[in-house]
């Protein structure tokens, strides 16, 4: 039987060993203060991060922390009050298609059917019909929604919406994939399911994916890398990197052990104010 002496902890390295010329993702200190007219929310502070093609690196941190602005920035969506992101050595000033974000909150267009929120970016990007739902239909079977090709959005379930909006994410082959709890509301039998797919279109696609969640076995079941945010505004606390080829058995008590020490480092960062 493994206990707290395991050698776990010794394993596992604390450090950012990627430099920003090796990285595909180079963010040198971040900053988000949010202004409104009577007020200013810092979400962030001096956030660097390297990252390489094809890993895949969770965040996590409590909630408010600043998890969705670190994204958000990263897609291009929203301007850093300082510091610097480079992908690929080019600076990530607004949104292209090398990146795609799938939202905390779906961002489907519910009029459309399935189908057609898939082909959504195909379309924008001038894609052939046949082609466009080739392609669309390949991820919705990917997702388990191929009954529900058809129906329009407004008619399916909190999980199944979340689906769609991994589905026609990843149709588009970005080079970095944005998730933002993109499996936060499905059940936990659907969640497990999801992730080993997840790590199959990896495995298939040498995509760099950064995501975020609230569920540290997640994080330790997917990342290459977990980043562990302090509390707002947001720093790194402690980048874990996670010593397991896959797949990982969540049973395995080396796996207990380090969720422990992480869920004890978030515990201490969820002080409510
Ligand atoms: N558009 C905005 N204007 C002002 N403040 C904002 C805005 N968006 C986010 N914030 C504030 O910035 C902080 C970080 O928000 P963010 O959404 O990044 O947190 P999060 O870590 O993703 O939280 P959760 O885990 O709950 O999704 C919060 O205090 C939030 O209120
Ligand atoms: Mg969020």
């Amino acid at each position: 039987m493994i206990n707290e002496t395991s050698n776990i902890n010794e394993e596992i390295s604390s450090v950012d060993n990627c430099s920003c010329e090796e990285a595909q993702i180079c963010i040198k200190n971040l900053r988000k203060v949010y202004k409104t007219d009577d007020s200013e929310t810092v979400a962030l502070e001096d956030f660097t991060l390297n990252i390489r093609k094809g890993e895949l690196v969770t965040i996590v941190g409590p909630s408010g922390c600043g998890k969705t602005t670190i994204l958000r920035m990263i897609a291009g969506l929203l301007e850093p009050t300082s510091g610097t992101i480079l992908i690929d050595g080019k600076e990530a000033s607004g949104p292209g298609s090398d990146r795609g974000m799938v939202f905390q909150d779906f961002a489907l267009f519910p009029w459309r059917s399935v189908r057609r929120n898939v082909e959504f970016g195909m379309e924008v990007a001038g894609f052939p019909k046949e082609e466009r739902r080739n392609r669309a239909d390949k991820y919705i079977k990917l997702v388990g929604l191929e009954k529900f090709a058809n129906s329009r959005v407004h008619e399916l379930s909190g999980g199944m919406k979340q689906r769609v909006g991994i589905a026609r994410v990843l149709v588009n082959h970005p080079e970095v994939t944005l998730m933002d709890e993109p499996f936060g509301s499905l059940d936990a039998q659907t969640r497990n399911i999801m992730q080993v797919q997840l790590l199959k279109i990896l495995e298939k696609t040498d995509q760099t994916i950064i995501f975020v969640t609230h569920s540290v076995d997640e994080a330790l079941f997917l990342s290459d890398r977990i980043i562990i945010l302090t509390k707002r505004p947001a720093t790194i606390k402690e980048i874990i990197t996670v010593p397991w080829p896959r797949p990982r058995d969540r049973a395995d008590p080396e796996f207990s052990i380090l969720r422990k020490r992480i869920l004890v480092e978030l515990e201490n960062e969820n002080v409510m104010e």
